[in-house]
């Protein structure tokens, strides 16, 4: 067997395999889209977080994907890196080709077996479809050794059909065998069914692992997945922060912390540290611009926070009153969960500054962490407590805008009741400085109008969304700004203690984005 067969942590009888799909299956969510050096860093963090299986894309969708795929194949260490192909030679193909410098890789093929997706989407008769099945995964399998095979909607799939496909796939080698609930239509008694009837009914079941990936258009995909694994599932797709198309995916760190938690209930094992769970929230929060609703469950800003006078007493009295998990368990140091995740000071030095961005999934180079400790400083000065959430905005303000087209300069404006507002702005653009002054219908629009002015474009606004990186006046704004052209979409995000100064930039990220999205176009799928 080579060292590609080989699962980074083998399952035992309780050990669960975590394939994290927020590369994949969550940047589908329409405005979700990470660049190439945003994903190589989350890939990194995923590592960090010790997840089995990084789906790090679908490499046929774009040459923006295949590259992605690649690179993260390049880079991984532990975890095994899958990509994602449809039932056909030339998906395969492309995948095989992206996972190529990995260590640890596996082909992730599937094929729609509910009579409505096969009727109406593929257009293909159940005997064509389970063919497919048979010369896909032995194909795969001739490539890689490491073969998933997914049924696509097969929580709405015949029970008989589900059966012989699931068996011809094992038959031709898949090692993996999912069953999704792709529209989340499924609910946990039903779904976790469906595991057992399979084992049953299957004659070469036990040769493969069985996989639950679960949506969430119900709210049940956490507890479809856990329904899953009580009923024989060893593998969960799942996602950080539930990103996903639609309501999104199973949480990776609600179905891991339920794991941890509820142990007498549900004895499995993952391979999680569940410390490093915040970082990664943080992170994903940040790449997409997808901020977490306060009350999420595990990463919410309230998760642990304690407000009612009762609460707040039980507390003091014994922590176990109202806590069933503690905050360290997830990343957050208690001392500082109240504030946010205080982390640094205006004392704190470069060493300590770099150990910490590594801690957050960065591989500065030297010149890189010298800009933006300096950026720092400046900040520092101006603010007194440094969170993560700041240094994540600072520098992902900061680093690779280098080879941008258009690149901010400066900006004032004039604000206030009297209209018109007024922006006057600079822009580097093809290395050349050029300036303009535009006004508009609140300062916001003037600015806009004023890069619009300076760099003609058709795209059009989808999003504009200003958030506080941290508490307090002083707080950094975070601005994402989502922009639309043709099919295409970007996020943009920009970090300043001026919101204003932080919009520009974020639509200038924003359309710096889209530029190389368009240089990249590749036939969809
Ligand atoms: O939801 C789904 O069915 C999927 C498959 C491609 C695995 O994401
Ligand atoms: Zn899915």
């Amino acid at each position: 067997m080579t060292a590609d067969a080989v699962p980074a942590s083998p399952p035992t009888a309780d050990r669960v395999v975590i394939f994290d799909t927020t590369l994949r299956d969550g940047e589908q969510s329409p405005g979700a889209s990470m660049n190439l050096e945003e994903k190589l860093r989350l890939a990194r963090v995923l590592e960090e977080l010790g997840v089995d299986v990084i789906e790090a894309g679908f490499p046929i969708a774009s040459n923006g994907d295949f590259e992605a795929v690649r690179a993260i194949a390049g880079q991984a260490r532990r975890s095994t890196i899958a990509g994602l192909a449809r039932a056909q030679r030339k998906d395969i193909d492309r995948c095989a080709e992206a996972l190529a410098p990995a260590e640890r890789k596996r082909i992730h093929t599937f094929i729609s077996t509910s009579p409505l997706h096969m009727k109406y989407k593929l257009q293909m008769e159940p005997a064509k479809v389970l063919a497919a099945v048979s010369e896909s995964v032995a194909y795969a399998r001739s490539l890689v050794e490491d073969v998933e095979w997914s049924a696509e909607d097969g929580s709405r799939t015949e029970h008989d059909f589900l059966c012989r496909c699931v068996e011809a796939a094992i038959r031709a080698g898949a090692t993996t065998i999912n069953i999704p609930d792709t529209v989340g239509y499924g609910v946990p008694e039903e779904y976790g069914a469906l595991f057992s009837m399979l084992r049953n009914r299957v004659p070469n079941i036990d040769q493969a692992i069985l996989s639950v990936h679960c949506h969430n258009d119900l709210g049940l995909a956490v507890a479809n997945s856990l329904a899953g694994v009580q009923s024989g599932a060893r593998q969960i797709e799942c996602t950080i922060n539930g990103l996903g198309e639609r309501a999104g995916n199973a949480a990776l760190e609600e179905i891991v912390m339920a794991l941890r938690t509820r142990h007498d209930k549900l004895p499995f094992i993952t391979g999680i540290r569940t410390e490093a769970i915040m970082n990664a929230s943080r992170l994903v929060s940040a790449i997409t611009g997808f901020v977490v609703q306060p009350n999420k469950a595990i990463v919410g800003a309230n998760a642990f926070a304690h407000e009612s006078g009762i609460h707040q007493d039980g507390m003091l009295k014994h922590a176990g009153t109202y806590e069933i998990m503690t905050p360290e368990s997830v990343g957050l140091v208690r001392a500082a969960a109240d504030r946010g995740g205080l982390v640094m000071g205006k004392h704190s030095g470069r060493a300590a500054f770099r150990a910490r961005l590594a801690d957050l999934g960065y591989a500065l180079d030297d010149t890189a962490v010298d800009e933006t400790f300096r950026r720092f400083k400046e900040l520092a000065d101006k603010k007194k407590e440094i969170f993560d959430e700041d240094l994540i905005a600072l520098v992902d303000d900061q680093i690779g805008h280098a080879e941008d087209t258009i690149q901010f300069v400066s900006l004032d404006v004039r604000a206030g009741s009297r209209a018109p507002q007024r922006a006057e702005l600079v822009l580097l653009i093809d290395g050349e400085e050029r300036a303009t002054s535009a006004t508009g219908n609140g300062p916001v629009d003037a600015i806009f109008n004023a890069i619009k002015a300076l760099y003609p474009h058709d795209a059009r606004l989808d999003l504009y969304q200003v958030h506080a990186v941290t508490a307090g006046t002083d707080a950094q704004a975070e601005v994402s700004v989502r922009l639309e052209e043709q099919d295409r979409g970007a996020v943009g995000r920009g970090a300043d203690s001026d919101t204003l100064v932080a919009s520009c930039r974020a639509y200038v990220h924003a359309l710096n984005k889209l530029l190389v999205k368009r240089g990249r176009a590749a036939p969809g799928l």
